[in-house]
């Protein structure tokens, strides 16, 4: 495979650093695909109790961002997601249901045109006992052109509801947040080719980057944290959380915070 050259950055690579720091510095077009799990701006805290998982297994640090800044923080590296991605590229944003809003007029501002809105639906949300249970998270599926972007049609009748569990990862450092392989394979096999680059600026584990490499894509990604980037370096490498299959099983909770 080719590795595709451009100033300040090399495909392929991971940096620790603040993506609207970082993005700004991508040249324009030079993109394929941006997926991403941006933060949730809902004051998550990675080792509460209430997430049924032992607190020491699980990596502190994650960095949140303020609920009144984040329409402007989602401004921010969506116009610059929007200048980065190539003119048949695509970007597929993972949101809850609780910032939704700022996400969908993030993509509006920046000058996307949306083609799907996806629910992702996994098993055992936060336990609750005044309102439903929250067992689906958003993810926005946006293009620059909608009159030419890049869709493999994988099966013959594809449907925006995807049942994917989350992983199981007992007894394993992780971090608190971690998106299923499987999601992200689907992803790039419908929206990318071998040897697109994929962009994810808010790493955290590093699972679009590893998937993207185990694809035959050439990846990029940002992570501000120290300890998710040296962990997302160490699954990179080989030495840490491989994709494994979903299973039934461990009350991995979910990101929404409240009961
Ligand atoms: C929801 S998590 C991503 C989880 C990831 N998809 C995975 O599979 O592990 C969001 C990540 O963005 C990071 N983050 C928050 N603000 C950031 C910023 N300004 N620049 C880069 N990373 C940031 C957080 O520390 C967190 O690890």
């Amino acid at each position: 495979m080719i590795k595709p050259e451009f100033p300040g950055f090399s495909p392929d690579t991971i940096y620790q650093g603040d993506a609207l720091e970082l993005l700004p510095r991508l040249p324009s077009g030079c993109i394929d695909i941006i997926v991403t799990d941006p933060p949730f701006a809902i004051d998550f805290r990675a080792r509460r109790g209430n997430y049924n998982r032992t607190g020491s297994r699980v990596l502190e640090g994650y960095r949140e961002v303020d609920a009144g800044e984040y329409q402007e923080f989602t401004s921010r590296w969506m116009s610059q997601a929007f200048r980065v991605l190539s003119p048949r590229g695509s970007i597929y944003v993972f949101s809850g249901w609780n910032r939704l809003k700022e996400v969908l007029i993030g993509l509006d501002q920046a000058g996307f045109h949306t083609i799907n809105h996806l629910i992702w639906k996994f098993q055992f949300g936060v336990f609750t006992r005044r309102r439903y249970v929250t067992s689906h998270y958003h993810i926005l599926y946006a293009v620059k052109n909608p009159r030419d972007y890049t869709f493999h049609k994988q099966d013959h009748y594809p449907e925006d509801v995807w049942v994917i569990p989350r992983e199981y990862w007992k007894g394993r450092k992780k971090t608190p947040t971690k998106l299923p392989c499987e999601i992200v394979r689907r992803i790039l096999s419908y929206s990318s080719d071998p040897g697109d680059i994929v962009l994810d600026p808010f790493l955290g584990s590093g699972t679009v980057a590893l998937v993207a490499s185990e694809m035959g894509r050439h990846f990029i990604g940002f992570e501000v944290v120290p300890g998710y980037f040296q962990f997302a370096l160490a699954r990179l490498a080989g030495r840490a959380g491989a994709c494994t299959a979903g299973k039934a099983g461990e009350k991995t909770g979910n990101a929404e915070g409240e009961n």
